[in-house]
C-alpha cells in the first residue's frame, strides 16, 4: 500500500454506496439520482449537518473520468471509488450479496463461497482504505459502513494511525454457527477489529461478535452482558481496546412527521385513495425488492385471506412499492419471477376489470409521493423473514401524524425490538400472520390509537441524530457508559 498524505475532511463516512447513484445517458452525459436503501437513507442528514465528506462508489460499472468533476447538488463532499465491472461483479454482485447477506440473514437463500470474490472484495476494500486515507483530516473521525467494507477498518489503521475509526453493521449479526461458515471468518474478525468502535442494532449482535473475538482471533473479551446504547463489550487487541455496542438507527423523524403533515402530502394522500377507488381499508407494503423481506409471505397471507372471505378484495386492497434491486444476481431474479406470478395468480381470482385488488409497482417512488402513500394507508405490512433494523416501519409511524392506523410488525426485525405494539407476528408461520394482518384491519380504532401513540413515542424520542451521537460519542470517548 502507498503511504498516504493527509487530506483535509475532518469527518468521514465510507460507504459500499454514495447517496446518489449515476446512471450514463446515451450521450455520455451523467446524470445522478438518489440511491436505494436505509443505509442512505438514514446517514444522508448526518452528514449534511457535520459538514463532512463521503467516500463510496457511484453505483455504476466502469462510469470514466466523468465522476471526478464534482458531483451536484449534495451539501457535503462526495468521494467516488470508482469500480470496474468485475469489480462490481465480484466484489459487489459476488462476495457481498452472494455470500455475506444471505449468510448474515439466517441463508434463507444458500449463500456461494468462491475465492476469487474474496479476492476481489479484499481488493476492493484496500481501495477504499486508500482512497479515504487520502480525504480524512489528520486525526480524523472515520465512519465505516456495512458488510460491503469489513476489511476497511483495520487496512485503514494500517495506512493511518491517526484517525479514529467507527464501524457500524446495518444488517443483522448472524448466530455463532452460521457465521462458522464463513471460510474466511478470521480476516474478517481481525478486519472489523481495526476500528476504536464497532456497532450493531442489537445487542444479540454485538455479542455473538464478542464471542468470536475470543473463538476465532483469539483476543481476551469482556464478559459483561451488552445493553442498547450502554454497558459496552471490550476486545484487548495489543495494546488497543476495541468497543463494541448495541446502537439501533432510526430515522429523521421530526422531519418525515412534518412533511407528512404538509396540506399537500394530505392532499396527494387524499388523491391516493380516490384513485385507488375509495377503498375501506388500503394495506401498504414499501420495500427493496428482496428475498429477506417477505414480499411472499405477505401476498400468500392475504390471497388465502381472501379465498376465506376474511378480507374482501372489493374493500380491502393491497399495494406493494417494490425497488428494483440487485437485479443481476440470480436468487433476485427468481424472486421477482415468483412474486409478479404471486400478484398476478391473486388478481387473477379475485380482482375484476379496473378494479385489481393488489396494486404493484416496480419502481423506486419519489420521496414526497411515499410519504404521501404512508399518510393514506390503514395498514402497514411489514413482514420480512430477517432485517436488521427495517427503517419503513419507522417512517409509517413517524407519518401517522393523527394516530391513526395500523402496523404489522415481524419479529424478526431489529424493530420489533423497540416497536413492541405493533401486531407482531412470526413470518414463518403463515397463519398468525393471517391473524396479525386480519386483526389489523379490524381493529378498534381506539386501541389502534393508543398503540400508535406509543409507538411515536419512540420514533420521534429515538431518532437517528440520537443513533448518529450515541454512536459517534462514544466513540470519541465522551459518553457515560453506566448510564442504561
Ligand atoms: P433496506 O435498507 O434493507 O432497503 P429499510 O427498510 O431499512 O430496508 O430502508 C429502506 C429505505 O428505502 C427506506 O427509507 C424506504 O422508505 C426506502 N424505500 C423502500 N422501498 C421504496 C420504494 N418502493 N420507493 C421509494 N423508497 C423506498
Ligand atoms: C441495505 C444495506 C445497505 C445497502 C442497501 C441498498 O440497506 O444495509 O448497505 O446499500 O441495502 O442495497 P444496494 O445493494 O442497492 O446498495
Amino acid at each position: 500500500m502507498p503511504a498516504a498524505a493527509f487530506g483535509t475532511s475532518d469527518f468521514v463516512v465510507v460507504a459500499n454506496r454514495l447517496p446518489v447513484d449515476v446512471e450514463k445517458a446515451p450521450d455520455g452525459e451523467l446524470i445522478w439520482k438518489e440511491s436505494p436503501g436505509g443505509l442512505v437513507t438514514a446517514l444522508k442528514p448526518i452528514l449534511s449537518a457535520r459538514n463532512g465528506a463521503w467516500v463510496g462508489w457511484p453505483g455504476a460499472p466502469d462510469i470514466g473520468d466523468g465522476a471526478d468533476d464534482p458531483i451536484p447538488g449534495e451539501d457535503m463532499l462526495l468521494v467516488p471509488v470508482k469500480l470496474s465491472a468485475q469489480e462490481v461483479e465480484e466484489h459487489y454482485e459476488g462476495f457481498s450479496n452472494g455470500s455475506l447477506w444471505p449468510l448474515y440473514h439466517d441463508v434463507i437463500v444458500k449463500p456461494e463461497y468462491h475465492r476469487e470474490w474474496w479476492n476481489t472484495y479484499v481488493e476492493v476494500n484496500r481501495r477504499f482504505a486508500e482512497e479515504t486515507a487520502r480525504v480524512a483530516a489528520e486525526g480524523a473521525t472515520v465512519w465505516v459502513q456495512d458488510y460491503q467494507l469489513q476489511l476497511v477498518p483495520k487496512m485503514l489503521r494500517m495506512l493511518r494511525p491517526d484517525v479514529k475509526i467507527g464501524f457500524f453493521l446495518h444488517i443483522p449479526f448472524p448466530p455463532v454457527e452460521l457465521f462458522m461458515q464463513m471460510p474466511w471468518r478470521r480476516e474478517i474478525i481481525e478486519g472489523i477489529l481495526g476500528a476504536d468502535l464497532v456497532g450493531f442494532h442489537l445487542p444479540g449482535g454485538a455479542q455473538n461478535f464478542l464471542y468470536l473475538a475470543d473463538k476465532l482471533a483469539g483476543y481476551a473479551t469482556s464478559r459483561n452482558s451488552i445493553g442498547v446504547r450502554s454497558k459496552f463489550g471490550v476486545v484487548t487487541v495489543g495494546f488497543r481496546s476495541v468497543r463494541v455496542g448495541a446502537f439501533p438507527i432510526s430515522i429523521d423523524s421530526a422531519e418525515l412527521a412534518a412533511t407528512a403533515k404538509l396540506p399537500e402530502t394530505r392532499k396527494r394522500a387524499r388523491a391516493l385513495r380516490k384513485e385507488l377507488g375509495d377503498p375501506e381499508k388500503i394495506m401498504l407494503g414499501v420495500d427493496r425488492l428482496d428475498y429477506t423481506k417477505g414480499i411472499d409471505v405477505r401476498l400468500r397471507a392475504i390471497g388465502e385471506l381472501y379465498q376465506e372471505g376474511r378480507l374482501d378484495p372489493e374493500r380491502h386492497i393491497f399495494v406493494q412499492l417494490a425497488t428494483p434491486s440487485r437485479e443481476r444476481v440470480e436468487s433476485y431474479r427468481a424472486m421477482r419471477d415468483d412474486i409478479e406470478l404471486q400478484v398476478g395468480r391473486i388478481n387473477g381470482n379475485f380482482g375484476r376489470i379496473g378494479h385489481p385488488a393488489i396494486h404493484y409497482i416496480h419502481r423506486p417512488v419519489p420521496r414526497r409521493e411515499l410519504l404521501a402513500f404512508f399518510a393514506a394507508s390503514d395498514v402497514m405490512l411489514v413482514t420480512p423473514l430477517r432485517d436488521g433494523m427495517n427503517l419503513v416501519a419507522k417512517e409509517y409511524i413517524a407519518c401517522r401524524t393523527d394516530s391513526s392506523g395500523a402496523l404489522v410488525l415481524s419479529e424478526f426485525t431489529g424493530a420489533a425490538a423497540e416497536l413492541r405494539q405493533a401486531y407482531q407476528c412470526n413470518p414463518h408461520d403463515l397463519e398468525g400472520v393471517k391473524n396479525a394482518i386480519d386483526e389489523a384491519v379490524h381493529q378498534d380504532p381506539e386501541d389502534g390509537k393508543r398503540r400508535i401513540r406509543a409507538m411515536r413515542r419512540q420514533v420521534l424520542q429515538y431518532d437517528v441524530d440520537r443513533w448518529a451521537r450515541s454512536f459517534l460519542q462514544t466513540l470519541a470517548g465522551t459518553v457515560d457508559e453506566t448510564r442504561a
